[in-house]
């Protein structure tokens, strides 16, 4: 494919304009000045956000199909950011363009600036101004406005941080690559060779028969001699947990930036990969997610510390949790129907699994990365366990 001579920026905006401007940070700089003591967002005279039109001869039918695909083909659907020590774009587009098939829309933002959840919505403003875009200017000469549901809210002031949150977590930031390090460099993972995605369906009854199991399980585990647990590794899974509804004072969906909290489940290798291991992973992960009742932010004081600390509990594996099937990606319609597929790429260097809704709008999709024999095993003993 070839993209450097299709790469096109469009002046999207201008601060100050009189032109609705929704989203109008995605269109800053990212900076951390010396005399500022947390990264702020700066404007320049003519902002823009850039965006890439790209022509692929990729074959869209395996690219967009059911089927286990090698994890960096779809790089190239995707544009990069400019990001550099001193400052960084915020988010940057890619519609890339198969003729006679589709096209994609690649997103790739800052997470210093914004969460999936934001990011959603900002896909999903500029999907409903292209489906609608014909339709009002010849009502009116004025632009489209954004509905309600749509406008994001920007107001800082209802988070209120009583134990002082944010000077904790600056300051143990500041402590990453040296002392006062203010770099906005992210973070420089690789994808491991030979890695393949998949994404898996649960209807709502693949769901139902799992629950049903779990508890039949569970009921036969109770009485069983456990004491010969061997003593061993620790597997860490962190699940990620929109906090906009669960503050003490909830915020709007539509608060713009981020707001996602933690729990961590902790699973010996020993029962994770012994019979009853989907047992276990449910009864730590319930439990993890029993604590939000004293409060998300319950622990919250530790939080910066155990990412940066690179969860040392964790000796053999970090599993990370990225998007909900409440952002409800299949919705986003441009004007020409549901997406074919949604992926969510940077599982593959996080080794995350990603959950969301299903395009049949029943159920729920997970993807995830592994190397091609383990994906390819997955895919069949998943197929089987589904099916019986
Ligand atoms: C900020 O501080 C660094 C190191 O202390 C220095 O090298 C740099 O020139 C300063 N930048 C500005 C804009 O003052
Ligand atoms: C990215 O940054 C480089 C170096 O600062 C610059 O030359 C280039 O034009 C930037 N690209 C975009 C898309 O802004
Ligand atoms: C600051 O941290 C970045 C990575 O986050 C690193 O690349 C850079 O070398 C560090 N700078 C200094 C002066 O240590
Ligand atoms: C449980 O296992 C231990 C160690 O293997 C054994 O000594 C004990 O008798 C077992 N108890 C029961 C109730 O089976
Ligand atoms: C946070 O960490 C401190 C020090 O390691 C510990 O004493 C405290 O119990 C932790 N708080 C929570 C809520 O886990």
């Amino acid at each position: 494919m070839d993209k450097g001579i299709r790469v096109l920026i469009f002046d999207v905006g201008t601060i100050g304009s009189n032109k609705p401007n929704y989203f109008y940070p995605l269109l800053g700089h990212l900076t951390w000045p010396n005399d500022s003591h947390k990264p702020i967002i700066k404007f320049f005279k003519r902002n823009t956000l850039s965006l890439t039109i790209a022509e692929s001869d990729s074959d869209f039918n395996y690219l967009s199909g059911k089927n286990p695909s090698e994890a960096t083909q779809i790089h190239d659907l995707l544009p990069n950011l400019n990001i550099s020590h001193d400052q960084a774009y915020v988010l940057a587009l890619q519609v890339t363009v198969f003729p006679n098939y589709g096209f994609s829309i690649g997103i790739t933002s800052h997470h210093a600036v914004l969460d999936g959840k934001t990011s959603t919505s900002f896909i999903k403003s500029w999907a409903y101004l292209c489906r609608n875009i014909g339709k009002e200017i010849s009502e009116s000469e004025s632009s489209i406005c954004l509905p309600h549901e749509f406008c994001p809210f920007y107001d800082r002031k209802v988070i209120k941080d009583p134990n002082e949150l944010e000077e904790k977590y600056l300051s143990d930031w500041l402590k990453q690559g040296g002392t006062n390090n203010k770099s906005l460099m992210v973070w420089d993972l690789q994808v491991p060779e030979d890695s393949f995605r998949g994404l898996f369906q649960l209807s709502r009854s693949d769901i139902k028969k799992l629950k049903e199991f779990v508890v039949l399980k569970q009921e036969g585990t109770r009485n069983e001699n456990k004491t010969e647990k061997i003593e061993n590794k620790n597997v860490v899974m962190g699940l990620n947990i929109d906090c906009r509804t669960r503050l003490d004072q909830p915020i709007p969906a539509t608060y713009f930036g981020n707001c996602i909290g933690g729990r961590l489940a902790i699973v010996k290798t020993s029962e994770l990969f012994g019979e009853n291991g989907l047992i276990v992973v449910v009864e730590v992960l319930s439990e993890a997610l029993e604590t939000l009742k004293d409060g998300v932010l319950t622990g919250a004081e530790n939080w910066s510390s155990l990412l940066l600390e690179g969860l040392a509990i964790a000796d053999v594996k970090t599993i990370g949790t990225a998007g909900s099937p409440k952002f409800e990606v299949y919705s986003t319609d441009f004007g020409c129907g549901k997406p074919k597929k949604v992926e969510m790429v940077s599982i593959d260097r996080i080794g995350a699994f990603c959950l969301s809704d299903c395009r049949k709008g029943d159920g729920v999709e997970i993807g995830f990365v592994s190397n091609k024999k383990a994906m390819e095993a997955f895919a069949s003993l998943f197929v089987k366990g589904i099916a019986s």
